[in-house]
């Protein structure tokens, strides 16, 4: 049985799962048993395959072991427990964004394990909030569960939590008086990112405002820029593209060796 105490605390886990670091170090574990069995055992003596078998194992042993230890060092980063707090900080930064009116509502896209729900629910006390995420793919540890769960531990009881699908979102045109996301739509495979963007702002309402983050770079998402100019055609008004790597949730160098470079929070109004 569930202690008390275990759902007293929120648990936001982590964007870099612990399953995938666990599995590239057993990965580099396994390599360097089979380097280590065939030069130590006669298992393979026709060369040059011994040879080719061997260098490709070694290859393959340090690429996974520079994977465990680059997974390693961004989970202590992202982690909430930690001295960084990286995740904590890009929640809080987005959250100061989304203001929504009483008596309001507002979608959070790809909501995880809650953090950015949730954290929007406490500042803005008096409008409701939903999430949706498709969960159960490559974030194993996030649950509709694990985000009720969290919004119990956090004492806050104006959110609800459902499955949905970015893609095809089930709500209809102008459901929401605000809109928000983080890192989802670049972990979606798809040639158009912004038609993805559009079918989250298909549901926010004349007047409702949004704050989306994201990898936003040119290879991930296209002209941005162009992006902000169609939306301000269509009538959307203060759209702003905002870098986020410039110290404002990380530094250059950490969104560099991070991967994270791009990272913007597109904000405006409808
Ligand atoms: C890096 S996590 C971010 C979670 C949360 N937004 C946060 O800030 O903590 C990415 C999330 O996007 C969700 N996701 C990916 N593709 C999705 C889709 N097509 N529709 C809804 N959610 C999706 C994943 O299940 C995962 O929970």
């Amino acid at each position: 049985m569930e202690d008390e105490n275990s759902i007293m605390k929120a648990d936001y886990k982590n964007w870099m799962p612990q399953g995938m670091i666990n599995s590239f170090a057993a990965a580099a574990v396994v390599c360097w048993v089979l380097f280590w069995i065939i030069n130590n055992f006669n298992l393979l003596t026709i060369q040059p395959t011994k040879s080719i078998v061997s260098v490709a194992l070694l290859v393959l042993w340090i690429l996974l072991l520079l994977m465990t230890v680059w997974m390693f060092l961004m989970h202590r980063a992202f982690s909430y427990d930690g001295k960084r707090q990286m995740s904590k900080q890009i929640i809080e930064g987005i959250s100061a964004y989304v203001n929504v009116p009483d008596g309001g509502k507002c979608l959070d896209v790809g909501c995880g394990s809650g953090a950015l729900t949730i954290a929007c629910a406490k500042k803005n006390p008096n409008a409701e909030f939903v999430g949706i995420d498709r969960w159960g793919k490559e974030y194993a540890s996030f649950s509709k569960n694990l985000c009720e769960n969290n919004a119990k531990a956090e004492g806050v009881s104006n959110v609800s939590f459902g499955q949905g699908d970015a893609t095809k979102l089930s709500f209809v045109d102008e459901t929401f008086d605000a809109v928000t996301s983080n890192y989802v739509y670049h972990n979606i495979p798809s040639k158009d990112r912004q038609a993805i963007l559009l079918e989250t702002l298909r549901t926010l309402k004349k007047g409702g405002t949004f704050a989306i983050h994201d990898i936003m770079s040119k290879g991930k998402y296209g002209d941005m820029e162009a992006f902000v100019k169609q939306l301000k055609d269509m009538g959307y008004e203060e759209v702003k593209l905002i870098d986020t790597t410039n110290g404002m949730f990380m530094t250059k160098f950490e969104s560099i060796w991070m991967g994270l470079s791009g990272s913007a929070i597109l904000v405006g109004r409808k």
